[in-house]
C-alpha cells in the first residue's frame, strides 16, 4: 500500500488581492497534489487563509470594514480564484475558524503549563511588515530588507516562548534528516542562523494594541501574535490531536513556501511541534521569487501579475505549464508576458500541438480513423524503438517530479516529443502508405508507427496531467479513451486496444500573438521642454499633501478621487488607478501642485494635481523623503 501524501501552502494574507507568487505556489502543490494522486496514494492538499494581526486590521480599516467583513470578502477571493486555475485542494482553512482557535488556545495552554511559556517585559525593534520584532543583524542600513521600512522601537510586558532551549535539538533533526530543507542553499541557510544563539519568541501582544487575534488562554489582556497561530493551521486542518487525518497525513507532511519566510517554518515551527509533542513535518520545499521584466512584484509599483488576467488572455494550462517550466526550483525566475507567449507558440502550439493532429490526421486518413493492429509487424523493424526513449522519459520526468526539478521533468516529457517527431519524420508513413496503394497489401510497419506513435501520445497525455489536466484529459479523448483515465499512471507500453475509434484533430494550442501595451522607447523621455526662468517655476505652489481618503471615480478605469490634507482638506482626482490600490494610499504623503485651477474630471471637480513619476505603464508616486507636517512647501 503507498503511503500517503500531505502537502500544504502558506495560509495567504488576506490583505492584499492574490497574484502571480501565490498563483505560483498554490498550483505547484496541487501539480504535486496530482501527481502523487496518479501514482495511487492517498493524498490531502490543503490551502487558507491567515486573516489575524495588524496588517489585516488595517487593511480592513481602510477599506471602511469590519475585520471580519474584511475578511470574508478577500479569502473569498482566494477561494474562488482556486478552482480558476485547476488548483483542487481538499481543505481551504481560514484562522477565523472556531475550531482552529480552538486548537491554537490548546496548543498555547499545554506550553505555558509544560513551562515553556512565561511572561516578562521586553524592548525590542518591531517590523509591522513581518510582524514581529526583529535583530539588529537581520536589517540592512537599518531597514528590515525584506520590507524596506525602519522597525520600531517598542517596549511592553509580553509573554514569550522559550525557543532556545530547543534550538540544539533542532540542529541535530538539521543535520541527521538531510531531506528536512530542500534545496540544500535554504538548509545551509538556517543552519547558519542556529549557529548563533537562538531568542526566546515573544509569542503574544497585548490586546490594547491589538484586537484581532486569538486570546491567550491563559491571559485574557493578550491575544497570539500571527505566526503561532498560523503555522498550527497545518495541524488543526488535520484535527490534531486525535483526528483520523492527523494519524494518517502528518507523518508524511510537506510545506511549500517562498524564501521570505522560511524561518518561521524553519525555525519556529520545528520548535513549536517539539515543545507541543508533535513530531516534526517530513519535508520543508523552498521555493524562489518571481520578478516582473526582472524587477520585484509590488503593489505600489502597480507591476503585480493577476493570475486570472493570464488565464483569461491564454488559458489555464498553457499558464500552469509556462510556471513550472520557466522556474528553477529553490531559485529566482523573471515573469514576462513575451516569453508565457514564447513558450505557448513553440513548446505547446508547435511541439506538441503539431505533434498531436498530425498523428491524428495520419489515424484518419491511413487506417480510418481507428487503433491500428501491429501484431504482423517483424520483431527486428527499427520502428519498435521508441518505447525505449518513452522509458527514458518517463525516468526523467519522475525523478524531476520527485527531487523539485518540475522545469527538467517537463523538459524530459519535450525531448520525447521531439523524438517522436523524428520517429514520424525517418519513419515517414505517407510513404508507406503510398507503397500500400501501389502494392494493394496492407503495410504491417505502417501500422506498427502508427500504434507506436498514438501510444506516445497516449503517455505523454498520462505524464503531462498534473501539469495541464484539461489537455491531458482532452488528449485521452481524442484517443478515444476516457478522458479520466488520463489522472493515472500510464502503465505499461502497449495500452492502446486496437480498433479503438480515434477522433478527429482539433488544435490543441492555437498560436498566440504577444499584443505588448504600448511602451515609450528603452528609458524616460529626454528633457525636451524649453527652459523657464526660476520665477516661472516659483509660480507653481508645490505642497505636502497627506492622503486621508481614496476611492475610485465611478466610470474611469484610471481615475482615483483624493481626500487630501494640505493644512486644508480638498479633493484632487488622480490619474493613477492603474498603479495604486486606493486601500494602499490612505496615509500617504504625495506632493501636490496646490495652486492649479481647478476641473472637472468626470463629474468630480479636482483642486490640484499629485506629482508622479511615468515610468512604462507605471505611475510612481512623488513623496518627501521623511514624514513632514501637511501644507509644507517645496522650494
Ligand atoms: O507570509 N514569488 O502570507 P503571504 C513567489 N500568512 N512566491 C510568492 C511571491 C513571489 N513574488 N509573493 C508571494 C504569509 N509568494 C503568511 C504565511 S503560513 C503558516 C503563513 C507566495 O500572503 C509564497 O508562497 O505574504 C510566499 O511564501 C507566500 O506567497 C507569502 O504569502
Amino acid at each position: 500500500m503507498a503511503r500517503p501524501f500531505y502537502i500544504t501552502t502558506p495560509i495567504y494574507y488576506v490583505n492584499a488581492r492574490p497574484h502571480l507568487g501565490h498563483a505560483y505556489t498554490t498550483i505547484l502543490c496541487d501539480v504535486l497534489n496530482r501527481f502523487h494522486k496518479s501514482r495511487g496514494e492517498e493524498t490531502f492538499f490543503l490551502t487558507g487563509t491567515d486573516e489575524h494581526g495588524d496588517k489585516i486590521m488595517a487593511a480592513a480599516k481602510k477599506e471602511g470594514l469590519t475585520p471580519e467583513q474584511y475578511t470574508d470578502k478577500i479569502s473569498g477571493l482566494f477561494r474562488d480564484l482556486w478552482p480558476r486555475l485547476s488548483v483542487a485542494p481538499d481543505r481551504f482553512i481560514r484562522t477565523t475558524e472556531k475550531h482552529h482557535i480552538q486548537t491554537v488556545q490548546k496548543v498555547l495552554a499545554a506550553l505555558y503549563e509544560a513551562g515553556d511559556i512565561y511572561h516578562s517585559s521586553y524592548t525590542g525593534m518591531y517590523c509591522y511588515g513581518c510582524e514581529r520584532f526583529v535583530l539588529e543583524r537581520e536589517l540592512v542600513d537599518g531597514r528590515c530588507p525584506d520590507h524596506g521600512t525602519e522597525p520600531e522601537q517598542i517596549a511592553e510586558s509580553n509573554y514569550f516562548f522559550r525557543m532556545g532551549k530547543y534550538q540544539e535539538w533542532l540542529i541535530g533533526h538539521i543535520k541527521d534528516h538531510p531531506d528536512f530543507i530542500r534545496p540544500e542553499r535554504y538548509k545551509n541557510e538556517v543552519l547558519s542562523f542556529l549557529s548563533e544563539p537562538l531568542e526566546d519568541l515573544c509569542i503574544s501582544r497585548p490586546r490594547s494594541r491589538l484586537a484581532w487575534g486569538i486570546p491567550l488562554p491563559f491571559d485574557e489582556d493578550y491575544v497570539t501574535y500571527v505566526w503561532f497561530d498560523a503555522l498550527l493551521n497545518y495541524v488543526s486542518a488535520l484535527d490534531w490531536p486525535d483526528g483520523e487525518a492527523f494519524a494518517r497525513f502528518w507523518p508524511e507532511a510537506r510545506h511549500v513556501v517562498a524564501k521570505d519566510i522560511l524561518k518561521p517554518h524553519a525555525i519556529y515551527w520545528p520548535i513549536m511541534l517539539k515543545a507541543a509533542g508533535i513530531a516534526p513535518y517530513k519535508h520543508l520545499y523552498v521555493h524562489g521569487y518571481w520578478n516582473l521584466d526582472s524587477a520585484k512584484m509590488s503593489k505600489s509599483l502597480g507591476n503585480v501579475v493577476e493570475p486570472l488576467d493570464m488565464v483569461q488572455k491564454y488559458g489555464v494550462d498553457a499558464f500552469r505549464y509556462f510556471l513550472l517550466r520557466e522556474m528553477a526550483f529553490g531559485l529566482d525566475a523573471s515573469f514576462s508576458e513575451e516569453a508565457l507567449v514564447g513558450r505557448i507558440n513553440a513548446d505547446l502550439a508547435n511541439d506538441l500541438g503539431n505533434l498531436f493532429s498530425r498523428v491524428l490526421t495520419m489515424v484518419k486518413k491511413y487506417t480510418e480513423g481507428k487503433v491500428p493492429d501491429k501484431t504482423a509487424a517483424l520483431p527486428e523493424e527499427p520502428e519498435w524503438s521508441l518505447r525505449l526513449q518513452a522509458q527514458e522519459a518517463q525516468q526523467g520526468w519522475e525523478y524531476g517530479m520527485k527531487t523539485l526539478a518540475f522545469h527538467k521533468a517537463l523538459m524530459a516529457v519535450w525531448t520525447f516529443i521531439g523524438q517522436m517527431n523524428k520517429y514520424i519524420d525517418d519513419a515517414a508513413p505517407w510513404e508507406l502508405a503510398k507503397k500500400e496503394k501501389e502494392d494493394k497489401e496492407q503495410s504491417p510497419k505502417l501500422r506498427l508507427v502508427l500504434y507506436e506513435l498514438l501510444e506516445g501520445l497516449r503517455h505523454v497525455a498520462a505524464w503531462i496531467w498534473p501539469v495541464m489536466p484539461d489537455t491531458a484529459e482532452a488528449m485521452y479523448g481524442y484517443l478515444g479513451l476516457d478522458p479520466a483515465d488520463a489522472r493515472r499512471d500510464p502503465g505499461p507500453w502497449d495500452g492502446l486496444a486496437a480498433g479503438t475509434r480515434v477522433k478527429k484533430p482539433k488544435a490543441l494550442f492555437p498560436r498566440v500573438e504577444y499584443a505588448p501595451a504600448e511602451r515609450k522607447p528603452e528609458g524616460p523621455e529626454p528633457p525636451v521642454k524649453e527652459q523657464i526662468e526660476i520665477d516661472d517655476f516659483a509660480r507653481v505652489d508645490l505642497r505636502v499633501a497627506t492622503i486621508v481618503a481614496a476611492e475610485k471615480v465611478k466610470k474611469a478605469d484610471k481615475l482615483l478621487k483624493l481626500t487630501v490634507d494640505l493644512g486644508e482638506e480638498r479633493t484632487v482626482v488622480a490619474g493613477i488607478a492603474k498603479s495604486y490600490d486606493p486601500a494602499d494610499l490612505v496615509g500617504k504623503q504625495v506632493i501636490v501642485v496646490a495652486n492649479l485651477k481647478p476641473a472637472k474630471l468626470m463629474g468630480v471637480e479636482s483642486r490640484g494635481m499629485v506629482l508622479a513619476a511615468v515610468s512604462g505603464e507605471s505611475l510612481v508616486l512623488a513623496s518627501p523623503e521623511a514624514p513632514v507636517p501637511p501644507g509644507t512647501p517645496l522650494k
